[in-house]
């Protein structure tokens, strides 16, 4: 596949108006993607987690305008008016524009609100971008009138991506593959596949608490951070290890070793934050309540055998990952131990997920 087969060929049908609605999920990287090329494609491969309670739902609503020479839209985050949010709208509408036509054909009503706080320091633009991508896919396939599951599934993602990386991670459950793999058939740079090899037991219903530490704005932002790593002094080879990395991810999956899928989710947080802490400019993104849980949480470990583990993403909050069996126990440590560290006591359960879907 490649860019110029997402151009869809004219379209049959026409449609005046209408509305539709989709609810996309958070996702939470184990191999991470931290470095870009031109057009939004990854430096390396990931793979991901798709999160089942954290969710940006999206109403789209759509009305044929006469004048085509502009993108009109109004975008609402729970019922407010969000003006702020639409320089991003327009940049991702601007990078689609080839991929769907129709985009300045009609007036959008964008009416968003996230299951999770907003302003919890969990970045929406994974859920947010894949769900506006799905509710322009449902009228590209409506203007089309035909268009298989998988097509559709495929150029959202495809689309999602051009609004923030991860997104492209956010259509499908529950392990996602973003970027290129030669051991994994079907992965893309352009799009994120379900992951298509053997996944053991022992992952079902992976648990994810989010310990959210620190709610502020992000201190840098994604663009921002992915651009430290031209010229970063260690960029080659982290892309290299992130790519070996998930080849030991696969056969980690496939074999169920807990001990390690924990070695290698925990190296790869932290060598994210390591790549932030040496670049330059040079960030510190985590909170000294991070680090104070990841050493309570090593302590939790090694006294009571658990399988816990942390991973990070581009901020200070904890996703505090343990098997199913383990979620009364774990549970118990996070409420006791771990939420004095988080701003208000507060976290968010969650498992992995199944992916996107219309509501
Ligand atoms: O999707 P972006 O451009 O916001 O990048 C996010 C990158 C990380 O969340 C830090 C890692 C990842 O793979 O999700």
């Amino acid at each position: 596949m490649t860019e110029e087969n997402f151009i869809p060929e004219p379209y049959k049908n026409t449609l005046e108006s209408g509305s539709c609605t989709y609810a996309s999920p958070s996702n939470i990287a184990l191999i991470k993607y931290w470095g870009k090329k031109e057009n939004q494609i990854p430096e390396n491969p990931s793979i991901s987690f798709t999160l089942n309670n954290c969710k940006t739902i999206t109403k789209l609503s759509f009305s044929k305008k006469q004048d085509t020479t502009h993108f009109s839209f109004d975008v609402f985050l729970a019922n407010e008016k969000k003006n702020d949010f639409k320089p991003k709208i327009e940049t991702f509408f601007k990078r689609i524009l080839v991929y769907l036509p129709f985009l300045k054909d009609y007036h959008f009503n964008i009416e968003t609100s996230n299951t999770f706080p907003h302003s919890s320091g969990i970045a929406s633009s994974a859920s947010g971008m894949s769900a506006l991508a799905l509710c322009l896919m449902h009228i590209e396939k409506a203007l089309s009138g035909s268009m298989s599951e998988s097509e559709f599934i495929q150029k959202a993602s495809f689309l999602a991506r051009l609004g923030s990386g991860s997104a492209a991670r956010s259509i499908e459950g529950d392990l996602v593959v973003w970027g290129k793999h030669d051991a994994i058939k079907g992965s893309s740079n352009l799009y994120g596949v379900k992951y298509p090899n053997a996944i053991h037991a022992n992952f079902k219903n992976y648990q994810d608490t989010i310990l959210l530490v620190d709610k502020g704005e992000k201190q840098v932002s994604s663009t921002v951070g992915h651009n430290l790593m031209h010229g970063h002094p260690f960029a080659p080879e982290r892309f290299k290890q992130a790519t070996e990395n998930l080849s030991q991810m696969m056969a980690i999956l496939k074999s169920g070793d807990l001990d390690k899928f924990i070695a290698l989710v925990e190296s790869e947080a932290l060598t994210l934050h390591a790549m932030m802490m040496t670049s330059m400019p040079y960030f510190i993104l985590m909170k000294p309540n991070t680090l104070q849980i990841i050493n309570k949480i090593w302590s939790y470990r090694k006294l009571s055998g658990s399988k816990i583990c942390f991973t990070l993403d581009a901020g200070a909050n904890v996703h505090v990952l343990y098997p199913e069996n383990e979620a009364n126990k774990v549970l118990k440590f996070i409420k006791n131990e771990l939420a004095k560290y988080c701003q208000n006591e507060n976290y968010i359960c969650d498992t992995i997920g199944m992916g996107a879907k219309m509501v």
